[in-house]
């Protein structure tokens, strides 16, 4: 059963009753980033029930050591996480000396709101505590886009029936631990706790990794909306700061604390700069103030949704997930700097690490590359360009050699770090991605410039290990890939699994290709790249062998290609015949028995024909997706996206409708019975795509033009979106009997639409 708590609206995501049940899940809806930083919703007064305390700050990480039964060569030393940082959120709250906890307390008039056009989480609720007071509460949060080391806090308290003392106490506090810790270490050391007047901050570093991190607050309080100076007693512990003010109020008075909050690390600042820099964050934030901080925030997210936002007429629950999904991947990922990636949860959990998966490339690519300038995409694949030298140092030390790259499947650094093998050694086809996210890129953006300057590099590496990584079949008299796990995380050790081979494939002539072209019009970069690879045309011929003569398991009895070798041994059971009571299986079955079954997790050959669409004729499409989607149990957020982008490509409205929706209210609808770990931010990348290219059916065609098959669920009235594309926005509407283009900047824009060319004129709108 879904939990189906928050109310439906068009810009904001709302829980309008206080549920302890719900707490850890809100937790993880509510969180709000910036791209540099971001935390869960937890609450600023103290709380005894069930939570999940999360701050995180990207690209510091910790290397948590690997912890298998059984050691052998090739395991990743580490596991990287994302670290809880220092908490700088908490204000203990007493009303005359009682404690406030909302799990200690009558809660009523509880609303919580997340304003997503405006970018500020709020709470209000009235509370009576044991001793009988009852006070009213309004809160406000924001972690600011603009100046994106800050956050700022308006805390209110209002003494509904008695007359005493309110006091806060804001603390800073360092002794955080990540709850998946392998070895429940604690990860931080403190270097240094300073205290100034209404303002101090905690410098602690990185154990292993050494990041120097400074979090920093300042406090100003208001009574009844006038500013008041109030003696502060300090209290300094080992890995805290905590400042106390007493506030004496009478019945109906309204006490007011704001509390700014910085993190500044040596990511950005050298060590001996921190100090300064982060008071002077908060110092600055003050004297902005919370109001200016506010309108700052709205101005920034207004200039987001401008290029981002997608309207749906007809449908409020489906409006709210789709702005919920544009607004988690803009805090997740800003793309201003390189260094960063994005966590498939963000900043709104733990688990994953918060580390880079081949979700960038496959799903999230295409998001930031529509909604956003060139640059942020490119910031995506300089991403890996910087870590080529340790994807070949990750492929030497498997046995490969000559220069070929393995992309890890998880990273913080380029290191590979994850530690489950068959994820690790087996999940190839990654490398694949990588290149998929190059070609993905230049075609849209016609940047073709990247591949000379840095792609070609990759190019050349990642071809290198499919070369290497296949194996020729006397049996077969082809060339074959064996042992590894396909995007189906539910088959493990497969031979020639069809996604992995025909990527394989694409990467060589892909490579070749590239080459081609590099020669012919960038000489300079082609012999810079040459000479620093020692590639040779008799290389590149011996590539081209394995990429003409792959092997690709068929049926001829159902005329479709095989997931791997022996699919057909299986018991081919539709997932709809599961007992509801056995769903999901990742839960509910051992792991042997979920290997030996057909069940499919997310899409997997589906994967490749999405990739390649164009490759394939409407039928095969048709073919594959019935014969695999039926056994698919889409235990995976990526899968629901990539269904119904397909399923709307084949014209199965119905389909692509259900699996629309799944993907867009996953997690607040908590499909997955795991939203309280965290949100799914990758899959949120292809929510946005099955609106654009599902609905829509936005393609980048051969010749470099965009085109669009739209079409409508019928549950709607219509929906718009917008993007960018080569420099200019172009807004698309649909709705039931026709399809509008506006552009906005300054060249026609030639198009097809249902497969006839239109060009589409600067500030003329066009109807079709
Ligand atoms: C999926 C992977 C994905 C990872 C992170 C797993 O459940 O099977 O494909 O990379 O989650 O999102």
């Amino acid at each position: 059963m879904n939990k189906n708590y928050i109310v439906a609206d068009k810009w904001s995501i709302i829980e309008d009753v206080f549920d302890v049940e719900n707490v850890k899940a809100s937790e993880s809806l509510f969180s709000i980033g910036n791209g540099a930083m971001g935390q869960r919703a937890n609450f600023e007064e103290d709380y005894s029930g069930e939570t999940l305390q999360g701050s995180y700050i990207g690209g510091i990480y910790y290397p948590d050591k690997t912890r298998v039964g059984w050691w052998k060569n090739g395991y990743p030393e580490y596991f990287a996480k994302v670290l809880n940082a220092p908490n700088w959120i908490g204000i203990h709250i007493e009303i005359n000396k009682t404690n406030l906890d909302l799990n200690l307390c009558k809660v009523s008039n509880f609303r919580r709101e997340l304003n997503m056009k405006e970018g500020w989480l709020s709470r209000s609720f009235n509370a009576t505590l044991k001793t009988g007071e009852e006070i009213q509460v309004n809160t406000k949060r924001l972690i600011s886009i603009e100046l994106n080391e800050i956050g700022a806090i308006e805390y209110s308290v209002k003494a509904i029936n008695f007359s005493g003392e309110i006091t806060f106490s804001p603390y800073l506090d360092a002794s955080i631990v990540n709850e998946d810790s392998n070895y429940d270490e604690y990860f931080w050391k403190i270097l240094q706790v300073v205290d100034a007047e209404n303002n101090g901050c905690i410098y602690a570093k990185t154990l292993k990794t050494e990041f120097h991190v400074v979090t920093a607050m300042e406090i100003l309080l208001e009574l009844n909306n006038k500013k008041i100076n109030v003696l502060q007693e300090t209290k300094i512990e080992d890995k805290s700061l905590t400042y106390t003010y007493k506030v004496n109020v009478l019945e109906g008075d309204t006490a007011t604390i704001y509390k700014y909050g910085s993190y500044v690390s040596s990511l950005n600042y050298n060590n001996d700069e921190l100090l300064d820099a982060s008071l002077q964050n908060v110092k600055e934030a003050s004297l902005i103030g919370f109001k200016k901080l506010l309108k700052l925030q709205k101005h920034s997210w207004a200039e987001i949704w401008n290029t981002s936002d997608i309207i749906i007429e007809g449908d409020v629950k489906a409006q709210q997930g789709i702005r919920f999904n544009i607004f988690q991947l803009n805090q997740t990922y800003m793309g201003t700097d390189a260094r960063l990636n994005i966590g498939p949860k963000g900043f709104t959990g733990e688990k994953y690490g918060g580390s880079t998966y081949w979700d960038t490339e496959a799903y999230c690519i295409p998001f930031y590359m529509g909604t956003k300038s060139s640059d942020v995409a490119k910031n995506l694949l300089l991403y890996r360009y910087n870590q080529l030298d340790k994807a070949i140092e990750n492929a030497e030390k498997l046995g490969f050699k000559n220069g070929a790259a393995l992309y890890p499947m998880v990273t913080m650094n380029g290191e590979e770090c994850h530690n489950e093998w068959e994820i690790t050694f087996e999940e190839i086809h990654r490398n694949g991605a990588m290149i998929y996210g190059i070609y993905n890129y230049v075609n849209y953006t016609q940047d073709f410039e990247y591949i000379p300057k840095y792609g070609l590099e990759v190019i050349i590496a990642v071809a290198r290990f499919w070369h290497q990584r296949a194996n020729f079949s006397k049996a077969k008299n082809q060339y074959v890939i064996l042992g590894v796990t396909g995007p189906n995380e539910y088959e493990n050790n497969v031979n020639n699994n069809y996604y992995t081979n025909y990527l394989a494939k694409w990467c060589i002539e892909y490579a070749v290709d590239c080459l081609n072209k590099v020669r012919d019009s960038y000489s300079e970069d082609f012999e810079r790249v040459i000479k620093q690879t020692n590639l040779t045309g008799e290389e590149t011929l011996e590539w081209l062998k394995v990429a003409e003569n792959m092997y690709f398991p068929f049926s001829e009895e159902h005329n479709v290609y095989l997931q791997q070798d022996n699919f057909l041994d299986k018991e081919l059971i539709p997932a709809s015949e599961l007992p509801k009571s056995e769903r999901p299986i990742n839960q509910k079955w051992s792991w042997d028995r979920i290997l030996r079954s057909c069940y499919i997790k997310q899409a997997d050959v589906l994967q490749g024909m999405y990739l390649f669409e164009s490759e394939f004729s409407k039928e095969e499409l048709e073919r594959h997706f019935d014969f695999y989607e039926p056994l698919t149990v889409h235990e995976s957020s990526l899968s629901a996206c990539v269904h119904s982008i397909l399923a709307a490509s084949i014209d199965r409205m119905p389909k692509a409708y259900e699996q629309y929706v799944r993907t867009s209210r996953l997690d607040l609808d908590d499909y997955n019975h795991e939203v309280d770990e965290g949100c799914h931010i990758t899959s949120m990348a292809g929510t946005w795509m099955s609106i654009v290219q599902g609905f829509g059916g936005m393609r980048v065609c051969v010749d470099g033009n965009l085109s669009f098959n739209p079409q409508i669920p019928e549950q709607w009235k219509s929906y718009s979106f917008t993007i960018i594309y080569r420099n200019q926005i172009l807004k698309i509407k649909v709705n039931q009997s026709e399809t509008t283009f506006e552009l906005e900047g300054t060249k026609d824009l030639q198009i097809k639409v249902n497969n006839k060319t239109i060009t589409v004129v600067p500030n003329n709108m066009i109807t079709v």
